[in-house]
């Protein structure tokens, strides 16, 4: 049989997550592992969130609200910008393939972004199926906004830069972001996917993508459920665009791409500051602890200003990868086969971590030779 399938779409990989739990717990015969490669909140969800949930539940049977009445004003209440202003996707990551559809039309037009990035970026330009430039990060690991700049044109529909960045959990700073701005062609979007937005809202130089949408410029802020708010599991995200953007995104999405409980939940999950305040409590005990371990064992960590951290080993990371695995710890492959990505847990998950990572670590020498 050959079917007319669209050429650019089977040289697509498909997305491979972190491995799910209870996969590792079947494949491998394990009472007890932990996940360290989603970047999900190590707390669960908001309790407040569970309660919102349950008490939509009887009403599954009905489609959701198509206009997220409810969840786009708490939003802009929250967050001070119009309802207009609001976009909702299934995951942030649908809204990163909706504005591809919105923007991006032929292999004329072009998406820039970092790498390494997060890979749905060029999933985004892939399908188009438009071309995807892609700008090595600096030495530090962070998005490189001169290079960037350089490769800017007026074929350039949409630049990605994620700040804080996923993998490396670097962020670009205010006048260095500013600057860049400046030099955006006429036509051109710039999307801040802002997924981490809150571990590293706390720094004074970290810029806020709301600041630029204010001031009228071609700016896209893109937020998630996912991370610190602790609803992964529900397929939730968030942003903010000019009303046009916004309008034509509104066009392009598919009906109800929020489910109910996701609507409910995140109204709740907006309104828990105290779980909030816990999640960020517990990121920023747990990061330096977790970036120590790693440089301990002669790994060279990034600086990061989310929930994970960017380990280079300077060897081949699998074995590592490996070891772990069969001690209950998942955690992340990368593309560069000497890094590995790791999220940070709760307090006693990265004290398992750390007892499993210490025995693997020193079991390596073994393992080389064997
Ligand atoms: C930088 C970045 N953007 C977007 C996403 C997608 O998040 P979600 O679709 O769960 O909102 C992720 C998820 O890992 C991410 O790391």
């Amino acid at each position: 049989m050959r079917l007319p399938i669209r050429p650019n779409v089977l040289q697509m990989h498909p997305y491979v997550p972190g491995k799910p739990i209870s996969e590792v717990q079947r494949e491998l015969g394990l009472d007890r592992v932990v996940k360290l490669a989603s970047n999900e909140n190590p707390l669960g969800p908001s309790p407040m969130a569970m309660e919102a949930v349950r008490k939509v539940a009887s009403e599954m049977h009905l489609y959701p609200d198509g206009a997220a009445y409810e969840l786009r004003h708490a939003i802009a209440g929250n967050f001070e910008v119009g309802p207009e202003q609001v976009i909702l996707g299934n995951g942030s990551d649908e809204l990163i393939a909706l504005l591809g559809e919105v923007f991006l039309s032929s292999p004329e037009d072009e998406l820039l972004t970092g790498d390494p990035s997060f890979v749905r970026y060029d999933a985004a330009a892939q399908i188009a199926p438009a071309t995807l430039v892609r700008v090595p990060l600096d030495p530090d690991c962070r998005f490189d906004l001169e290079a960037l700049g350089e490769r800017l044109s007026p074929r350039t529909r949409l630049v990605f830069i994620a700040n804080p960045n996923n993998p490396t959990g670097t962020i670009v700073r205010r006048a260095e972001l500013e600057r860049f701005i400046d030099q955006l062609p006429e036509g051109c979007v710039l999307v801040l996917d802002e997924a981490y937005f809150e571990f590293a809202a706390a720094d004074p130089e970290y810029p806020n993508s709301l600041d630029y949408l204010r001031k009228g410029l071609p700016v896209v802020g893109l937020r998630t459920f996912s991370k610190a708010y602790g609803l992964a599991g529900l397929r939730v995200g968030f942003g903010f665009a000019p009303a046009e953007i916004a309008d034509a995104i509104e066009r392009a999405r598919s009906p109800f791409n929020v489910n109910a409980l996701a609507q409910a939940a995140g109204v709740a999950a907006l309104g828990d500051e105290e779980h909030l305040r816990r999640t960020l409590a517990n990121n920023a005990q747990e990061l330096p602890k977790l970036v120590g371990l790693l440089e301990n064992a002669g790994a060279k960590v990034p600086a990061s200003h989310a929930n994970f951290a960017y380990a280079d080993f300077g060897f081949q990371t699998r074995p590592v990868f490996d070891a772990l695995l069969r001690r209950g710890v998942v955690v992340r492959l990368m593309p560069d086969p000497e890094c590995l990505r790791i999220s940070v847990g709760s307090a006693e998950e990265m004290e398992f971590f750390s007892v499993q990572f210490a025995a693997v670590m020193e079991a390596l020498p073994q393992m080389a030779n064997a």
